[in-house]
């Protein structure tokens, strides 16, 4: 049994997206998110920015006593999953994009025609198809960055006409073109507009990542017996700006939880 908290850790609020799976099947387990609110988005950095905020960030969680750094950022995944491995050699981490690659290989076939979204570090790094055609090369995959989605979500756009707009721009031509029949959310604030692509796109399969990194982090506990006893959890959310929306998105998510917010700063840049 281990009782440390685990650290989750995104550029903003995207990384929320995966927490509650997270609390409802292992109630025991103690939450500690940082959102680099401040810094946001990521995925139009240069990769050796995404690498500095990472490792601070990274570091920050470690100095909190995590017993796992769960990377809740398909960016950071990307660009910074080795790199975080080596300078935390003592704490398991553990990135987003594998256990979305082992779900498509899981439940497509090369009958099936394959996009992946993301931001543009995401869609240039190529980790998804690296991950996803070394478990099943038959796979036929597409890719896509749509740079704007993370702003409007960061800025409360998720019910928006606008937004549809957007995810019409981007994925119209995409979806049709290619023929695509399954869509992979390879960036944890895009759960937080599914619906309006859902709504567009109702025959499209989704498959999202922050869903299928629970279980991931669940078996690694249990086969290492380090998952939490019989508590009651008091989780803490960390921002670098404690904008509203932020605030907003974690009462509306965890208003049913015990939890407290906190300031958590770093240079910018
Ligand atoms: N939510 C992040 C991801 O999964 C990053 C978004 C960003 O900051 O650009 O890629």
């Amino acid at each position: 049994m281990d009782n440390r908290p685990i650290g989750f850790f995104d550029s903003g609020l995207g990384g929320l997206t995966a927490v509650p799976y997270l609390m409802e099947r292992f109630p025991h387990e103690r939450i500690i998110y940082f959102g680099d609110t401040a810094r946001t988005p990521y995925g139009s950095k240069a990769v050796g920015t995404i690498r500095q905020f990472s490792l601070e960030i990274a570091d920050f969680l470690a100095s909190q006593g995590v017993k796992m750094i769960v990377i809740a950022c398909n960016t950071v995944t990307a660009t910074c999953l080795e790199l975080l491995r080596e300078k935390h050699p003592q704490i398991p981490v553990l990135g987003i994009i594998q256990p979305a690659a082992k779900k498509v290989a899981q439940v497509c076939g090369a009958e099936n025609r394959i996009g992946i979204i993301g931001t543009k570090a995401t869609i240039e790094n190529g980790a998804y198809e690296t991950n996803i055609l070394s478990l099943n090369p038959a796979l036929t995959l597409y890719s896509k960055a749509c740079p704007l989605f993370v702003p409007l979500i960061e800025e409360g756009f998720t019910q928006d006409d606008i937004t549809a707009l957007t995810v019409r721009h981007y994925l119209e031509d995409f979806i049709k073109s290619n023929q695509l029949d399954t869509l992979v959310l390879g960036c944890t604030h895009y759960p937080l507009i599914r619906h309006q692509i859902q709504a567009l796109y109702p025959d499209l399969r989704i498959i999202d990542p922050s869903r299928e990194i629970t279980e991931e982090i669940g078996g690694y506990l249990t086969e290492r017996q380090m998952l939490a006893g019989d508590r009651k959890a008091q989780h803490v959310f960390y921002a670098s700006d404690l904008s509203e929306n932020f605030l907003n998105m974690i009462n509306t998510i965890f208003r049913h939880t015990q939890y407290r917010v906190a300031f958590k700063s770093f240079e910018l840049g």
